[in-house]
C-alpha cells in the first residue's frame, strides 16, 4: 500500500484520499459529478483565524460569509463551530434557521433587501441588520415601530478603497452599488438617522473591500480608514463603534500563481495598525466566506468523450461543467484538477478539460496537463467549494450535483442530486 502527498494532495494505492476517503470510491457510490467537501479542513481553518485573533489579542468575531456555500449541513458545521454566519437572501436565512443555526448570530446583508425579508429577519430576530441604503433604513424603521420590537444594525460603508482583484470581485471603490458613501457625507446622514431611531441599536460599522485578495495592504488600509471613521462620528456624534467589520475577501491558492496570505500574517499586520491608531479597540469582526470553504471543496467528474484536433489542442470532456462551477466562464478563474484514479502516473499532454454544455465558452481549465486518460476516469477539480455550488445552475436541464461531507474517513450525503423529476417540479401544463 504506497501512501503519498505531493502538493498537499493525499494519494493512496494511486487514488486520491480525501479526508482519508478514496475519491474513486465516493464516485462510485455517489455517482458524478460530486462536489465531496473535507470537513476537517474548513474547521481547521475556522481555528487558524481564531488562534490568529488570540495572538494579536484582540476581541473578534468570525462570521462566515455563508454564499460561498449555503446548504443545511454547513450551516450546522458554523453552528458547531460556534461562529456567526453572514446571509444575504431570504433563503439564505430560510436555510440557516432550517439548520437550526441560532438567528441570535446571523447578520444579514444586502444591497436591496425586500420588506418581506426584513420582516422575516425581524420576527426571526437576527442578531444584525447591516443596513445598506437610506430606503432600508426607512423599510427597517417602519417594521420595527410595526412589529414593536429593537434589533441590533450595522452601517455598511464604501471606504473608498478599491481591490485588486477582479473587477466583479471589487466592492471598496466609491462607484459600487453598496453601502454609503464616506466622502459625499452619505454616512454621516445614514449615522444620524440611525442614532435617531430608539428601535435601532447601532452596533458599529462595516466595510468589505472586495473578494480573492492577495497581500495585506488593502486590509490593513481599510483598517485605518474605518478608526479614521470611527474617530470623525466620535467627534460628530459621540458615538464610538463597539465593532468594526472588515468584512471578507482573504483570497486562496486555485493555482501555481496564487500566494494567498495566511490568516496570522493579515490579522496580525491590522492589530498592529488598530492598536496604533486608537487606545480603545472596538471588536474586530471579519466576514471570510472562500477561504473557510474553498480549499476544502472537490469537485469529481467521470471523463468522457476527447477531441484531438492535429497540431492544435486536445479536448478533454467531463460530464459536468459550467453548470456546477460558473467561475471560470464569468471570472475566468483557473483552476487546477489531478486525474483522481490515476495519481501516480506521468503527465503526458496538456488538453483543455472541457464541461457538457452546449456552448463554447464552457472550458472548466484551459490548460490541464495530464496522464494518458480514458473515458471513466475520475478527473477531481480542486478548490472548488466556494462559489461553485452556491453558483450551481441548470443550463440545458442538467442537474445539480450532489453534495458529499467527508471527515474522520466516514463519508455521508449532505445535498441529494437533482432528479429530472426535480428538473420539472415547478413546470405548470399548458
Ligand atoms: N462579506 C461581504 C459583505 C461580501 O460581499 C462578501 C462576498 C464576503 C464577505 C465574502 O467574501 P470572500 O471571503 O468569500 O471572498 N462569486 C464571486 C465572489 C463574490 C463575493 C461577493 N461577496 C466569486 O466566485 O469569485
Amino acid at each position: 500500500m504506497e501512501i503519498m502527498i505531493i502538493d498537499d494532495l493525499t494519494s493512496k494505492n494511486g487514488h486520491l484520499m480525501i479526508g482519508g476517503i478514496d475519491s474513486v470510491d465516493l464516485a462510485k457510490k455517489y455517482g458524478t459529478p460530486l462536489y465531496v467537501f473535507d470537513i476537517d479542513q474548513i474547521r481547521s481553518q475556522i481555528k487558524e483565524f481564531k488562534s490568529a485573533f488570540e495572538k494579536a489579542n484582540l476581541k473578534y468575531q468570525i462570521s462566515y460569509a455563508s454564499k460561498a456555500f449555503a446548504v443545511k449541513a454547513i450551516y450546522q458545521v458554523m453552528k458547531q463551530e460556534n461562529v456567526h454566519i453572514d446571509v444575504v437572501s431570504g433563503g439564505e436565512l430560510y436555510t440557516a434557521l432550517q439548520a437550526g443555526f441560532p438567528s441570535d448570530k446571523i447578520s444579514f446583508h444586502g444591497n436591496n433587501k425586500s420588506y418581506d425579508e426584513l420582516v422575516m429577519a425581524v420576527q426571526n430576530h437576527v442578531g444584525v441588520i447591516m443596513l445598506d441604503n437610506f430606503h432600508e433604513i426607512e423599510l427597517l424603521s417602519n417594521i420595527l415601530k410595526n412589529e414593536k420590537q429593537q434589533i441590533k444594525v450595522m452601517l455598511r460603508l464604501t471606504p473608498g478603497i478599491s481591490a485588486h482583484t477582479h473587477r466583479y470581485d471589487q466592492t471598496g471603490q466609491t462607484d459600487s452599488k453598496f453601502g454609503f458613501d464616506v466622502e459625499s457625507g452619505q454616512a454621516d446622514k445614514a449615522m444620524k438617522l440611525v442614532l435617531e431611531d430608539s428601535n435601532m441599536n447601532l452596533l458599529g460599522i462595516h466595510a468589505h473591500i472586495g473578494s480573492q485578495i492577495f497581500g495585506t495592504q488593502g486590509f490593513v488600509m481599510l483598517a485605518q480608514k474605518m478608526v479614521e471613521i470611527a474617530k470623525r462620528f466620535q467627534e460628530k456624534f459621540n458615538y464610538w463603534p463597539e465593532v468594526i467589520n472588515l468584512g471578507g475577501g482573504f483570497g486562496i491558492s486555485y493555482n501555481e500563481n496564487d500566494d494567498p496570505i495566511t490568516a496570522n500574517e493579515f490579522i496580525s499586520q491590522i492589530a498592529t495598525e488598530l492598536k496604533q491608531q486608537c487606545d480603545q479597540v472596538p471588536e474586530i469582526w471579519i466576514e471570510p466566506g472562500r477561504s473557510i470553504v474553498g480549499p476544502a471543496g472537490y469537485t469529481l467528474y467521470t471523463i468522457g468523450s476527447r477531441k484531438d484536433i492535429p497540431n492544435l489542442a486536445s479536448y478533454v470532456s467531463v460530464d459536468g461543467g459550467m453548470g456546477d462551477n460558473i467561475r471560470p466562464a464569468l471570472y475566468q478563474a483557473k483552476y487546477e484538477a489531478v486525474v483522481a484514479n490515476k495519481m501516480d502516473r506521468k503527465n503526458i499532454e496538456t488538453a483543455h478539460i472541457a464541461g457538457k454544455y452546449c456552448e463554447s465558452g464552457d472550458i472548466l481549465i484551459d490548460q490541464q496537463q495530464l496522464p494518458e486518460t480514458q473515458p471513466g476516469d475520475i478527473l477531481a477539480v480542486l478548490d472548488t467549494g466556494a462559489y461553485g455550488y452556491s453558483m450551481a445552475m441548470n443550463y440545458n436541464r442538467n442537474p445539480r450535483p450532489a453534495v458529499v461531507f467527508v471527515e474522520k474517513g466516514q463519508s455521508k450525503l449532505v445535498v441529494k442530486r437533482e432528479t429530472y423529476q426535480d428538473l420539472t417540479s415547478l413546470d405548470l401544463d399548458y
